[in-house]
C-alpha cells in the first residue's frame, strides 16, 4: 500500500481573503454587482501610480539587465540602499549581507516557517494575517499558536497572554508582530515594543517582524522600526514594495537579519534562507533595480505621507458611522488600509438575516449557511444583500466574530456609501 502523501500540515493553509472571491463570483452570475472589500490591492481598488514611478520603471526596462537574474541575496545597489537608509534613519549598523530579497513577503513569510525546525513555533497574534498563521502552523502540522490582540483596548496585545504562553510552552521559539497590522490596524506603541523586547530577551526567543506597512502608520512618529528597539535580540524585519509604492504586482520584498552575529543558531537558520533562496536562484530583478531610485526619490516621502493621511481620513470617516452601533467593536486604525469590526460576545445568533432582493442569490446562499460561522453568515448576507464582499475575522485565524474591510476605495463619496451600507446592514442584521 502506498505511503500517505498529503503533507501533515495541509489543512492549516487557507486563505480566506481570496476564497471568499468564488461565493462573490458566483453572486455575480446571479446580477449581484460585488463592491470588492477583501484584498489589500490598492492597484485594484483604482489608485494611481504616479507618473514619475512609472517613468522610473520604464527607463530601467529599456535596459538589458533588468531581464537577467540578480545575486541570491538581491542586488548590491538595492541592498546598499536599504543599508543606508537604516544608517540615515537611526545610526543602525546593517550589514547588507544580512539583507535578503524574495519574491514578496508572501515568498519570504512560507520560507521563513518551511525552514525553521520542525519542533520550534513562533506565536503571532489573533487575529493574524493568514499567510503568517497558515504558514506557522502548516509548518508545525498543527493549528498557529496566538496572543490576543485585544478590541476593547484599541487591539493592543494582551501581553499578560503573551507572556504566560511563552513562559508555558517551551517548543516556543519566536514572537511574530505586524507592525501596523493587518487586519486591525494597531500600531504597536513604543512600551509594549519594549516588553516584547524584554520578554524575547528573558526567554532567549528570537522576534519577526513584518513593517509591510511601516510607512503608512497615519502618526508618523508613532510607528517604532523594531530594529531600533533590539539591542542584543535577534530578529528578522521584513518590509517589502507591495504596499507603500504601491506595487503588489511587483513581488518584491526583503528581510533584514539583526543580531546574528550574538546567536549562532539563529545565524544558521539565516543562512538556511539564503541557501533556499539559492536553489530558487534569486528573486524579481526589475523591482530591485529600480528600488534605490524609486525609494531615495525626493517625492517618495511625500508621495507615501499623503496616501498615509487618506487612510487616515477614511479611518475617522468609516469610525465616526459605526462607533455607535450596538453589539460591536470597531477601534479606529492607526495605520495600514484595513478596518476591523468585532461583534461583541452573543451578538451574533444562527437565526439572524438580511433581507435578500435577488432571489437567484437567495437560492444560491440559503444552502451554504447551517455549515458557517457565525461572522462568515453575517458576511454572506452582507453581500448577497448588498453586494459589499468583506472578510470574515475567522478567516484570519481568529475566534473573534467579525469581519475586515479596506480603506482602500479612492473615491470618498462611494467610500462613504459603502461604510453606511455596511453600518445599516449590521444594525439590521443584529436587530432580527
Ligand atoms: C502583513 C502583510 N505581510 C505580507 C503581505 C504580503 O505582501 P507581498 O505582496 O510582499 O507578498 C501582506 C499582504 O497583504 C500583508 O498584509
Amino acid at each position: 500500500m502506498r505511503s500517505p502523501i498529503v503533507y501533515p500540515g495541509a489543512d492549516e493553509l487557507t486563505y480566506e481573503i481570496r476564497e471568499i472571491v468564488a461565493v462573490a463570483k458566483k453572486l455575480e452570475q446571479c446580477g449581484v454587482v460585488i463592491t470588492w472589500e477583501n484584498i489589500g490591492d490598492p492597484v485594484a481598488k483604482g489608485e494611481c501610480v504616479p507618473g514619475w514611478i512609472k517613468d522610473i520603471v520604464a527607463g530601467e526596462v529599456r535596459q538589458d539587465a533588468s531581464f537577467g537574474y540578480s545575486p541570491t541575496k538581491g542586488l548590491q545597489t538595492a541592498r546598499d540602499f536599504i543599508t543606508n537608509e537604516r544608517r540615515k534613519e537611526c545610526g543602525i549598523p546593517l550589514d547588507p549581507e544580512d539583507i535578503l530579497f524574495f519574491n514578496g513577503l508572501g515568498d519570504a513569510i512560507a520560507n521563513v516557517y518551511t525552514y525553521l525546525n520542525r519542533c520550534a513555533r513562533v506565536i503571532g497574534p489573533n487575529p493574524a494575517y493568514p499567510t503568517h498563521s497558515s504558514a506557522e502552523g502548516a509548518h508545525a502540522g498543527g493549528k498557529n499558536l496566538t496572543y490576543r490582540l485585544d478590541p476593547s483596548k484599541g487591539w493592543l496585545p494582551d501581553l499578560a497572554d503573551l507572556r504566560n504562553k511563552v513562559q508555558n510552552n517551551p517548543t516556543i521559539t519566536g514572537i511574530l508582530i505586524i507592525n501596523p497590522d493587518n487586519p486591525t490596524g494597531l500600531v504597536y506603541p513604543r512600551e509594549t515594543l519594549e516588553e516584547i523586547v524584554a520578554i524575547a530577551r528573558t526567554h532567549d526567543l528570537f522576534l519577526i517582524s513584518d513593517e509591510i506597512y511601516a510607512h503608512l502608520a497615519y502618526d508618523k512618529s508613532a510607528m517604532i522600526p523594531l530594529y531600533t528597539l533590539l539591542d542584543d535580540v535577534p530578529a528578522l524585519v521584513m518590509r517589502g514594495l507591495s504596499k507603500e509604492v504601491p506595487w503588489p504586482g511587483s513581488r518584491c520584498g526583503w528581510i533584514e537579519f539583526y543580531n546574528k552575529r550574538n546567536d549562532a543558531q539563529f545565524a544558521r537558520y539565516a543562512k538556511t534562507l539564503v541557501d533556499a533562496k539559492m536553489l530558487e536562484v534569486c528573486s524579481t530583478t526589475l523591482p530591485q533595480q529600480v528600488l534605490p531610485a524609486i525609494l531615495g526619490d525626493v517625492r517618495y516621502a511625500t508621495h507615501v505621507r499623503e496616501r498615509a493621511l487618506g487612510y487616515a481620513k477614511k479611518a475617522a470617516l468609516a469610525h465616526a458611522l459605526l462607533r455607535d452601533i450596538p453589539g460591536i467593536t470597531a477601534p479606529e486604525p492607526k495605520g495600514a488600509f484595513y478596518y476591523s469590526v468585532v461583534f461583541k460576545d452573543g451578538a451574533l445568533n444562527n437565526t439572524h438575516a438580511l433581507p435578500i432582493a435577488n432571489t437567484q442569490a437567495r437560492a444560491l446562499l440559503e444552502p451554504l449557511l447551517p455549515a458557517l460561522p457565525p461572522d462568515k453568515r453575517f458576511v454572506y448576507y452582507l453581500m448577497a444583500a448588498t453586494g459589499i464582499c468583506v472578510v470574515p475575522l475567522s478567516g484570519f485565524n481568529s475566534d473573534l466574530q467579525g469581519f475586515r474591510m479596506t480603506l482602500l476605495e479612492p473615491d470618498e463619496a462611494v467610500f462613504k456609501k459603502t461604510v453606511s451600507a455596511i453600518a445599516e446592514n449590521i444594525t439590521t442584521y443584529l436587530s432580527g
